[in-house]
């Protein structure tokens, strides 16, 4: 049985446009759809990659996935359940900084674990820290560390809970160059470790090819799957030559990128 299985994924929203040549008064109301019946299904420990144009729905999907939002037609079933809300089995990490300001590394981290005694969390917090290579930064606050170590806090914070599942929207979409390469070294590790569903998008076609087993692409708004790539390549991965090199000039062709590259 699949993990996820989304079927036929439909999403409007009413836009509000205003139209001058009635007096700038005049607000007209049209529905504005962003999904056109995506479909896919992901087995258990798949490492899915999604990749599309900007604006073509891959937010709006992951937050009706993940149960933040409802579709306007289609389902969404995890472990055979319908999605009908934001579940304990998944947990979300974004583009945007996540942590409390306000506390530490530590006490962001230790915020999935408020039911287990102090010295347990102490312990455990200690763990993913270093797991995420943070030791010894725990009593920092957010703005005392850099832009990729809030990243693996933030990983390590979403670790801690042990979920089934891992949503990531563009989590490395802010960091220089190099701590992305790191970060996506850390992620192979990380899903090797842990029995996890990672979802993760990214605009970024050769971290999707360094990350996924499967690569879902989407095509421009109303999106659809446009593409569906399956990848059993061993990591870490070699994207400069061989049947890779050759997938990601053909993935940036279908995105209308006709440049060499
Ligand atoms: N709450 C909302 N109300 C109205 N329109 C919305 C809402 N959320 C998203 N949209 C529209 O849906 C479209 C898709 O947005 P979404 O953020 O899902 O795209 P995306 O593929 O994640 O883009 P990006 O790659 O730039 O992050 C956009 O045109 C956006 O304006
Ligand atoms: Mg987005």
């Amino acid at each position: 049985m699949s993990k996820i299985e989304v079927t036929g994924l439909r999403k409007s929203y009413v836009e509000r446009r205003r139209r001058k040549r009635f007096l700038s008064q005049c607000k007209q109301y049209e529905d504005c759809q962003v999904l056109d019946g995506i479909t896919f299904s992901i087995p258990a420990g798949t490492f899915a990659c999604f990749v599309g144009p900007s604006g073509c729905g891959k937010s709006t999907m992951f937050r009706i996935v993940s149960g933040f939002e409802r579709p306007s037609s289609g389902t969404v079933l995890i472990d055979g359940q319908e999605v009908t809300g934001p579940g304990s089995k998944h947990v979300c990490v974004f583009q945007e900084d996540g942590l409390f300001p306000w506390f530490t590394a530590a006490q962001n981290i230790a915020m999935g674990l408020s039911k287990s005694s102090s010295s347990d969390v102490a312990k455990k917090v200690e763990d993913y820290l270093e797991l995420v290579g943070l030791s010894g930064f725990g009593g920092h606050y957010p703005h005392e560390l850099s832009g990729g170590m809030r990243r693996r806090a933030e990983v390590a914070r979403a670790l801690i809970t042990n979920p089934e599942i891992l949503f990531m929207d563009e989590p490395f979409g802010a960091l220089d160059f190099v701590t992305r390469l790191q970060m996506r070294e850390e992620m192979v590790n990380v899903h090797q470790m842990f029995d996890m569903t990672i979802l993760f998008i990214t605009h970024d076609i050769d971290e999707a090819l360094q990350l996924g087993d499967r690569i879902i692409m989407l095509s421009d708004r109303p999106s659809r799957v446009a593409w569906d790539i399956r990848l059993d390549d061993p990591h870490p991965r070699d994207l400069s030559t061989g049947h890779l090199s050759r997938l990601r000039k053909e993935i940036y062709y279908r995105m209308g990128l006709h440049v060499a590259l």
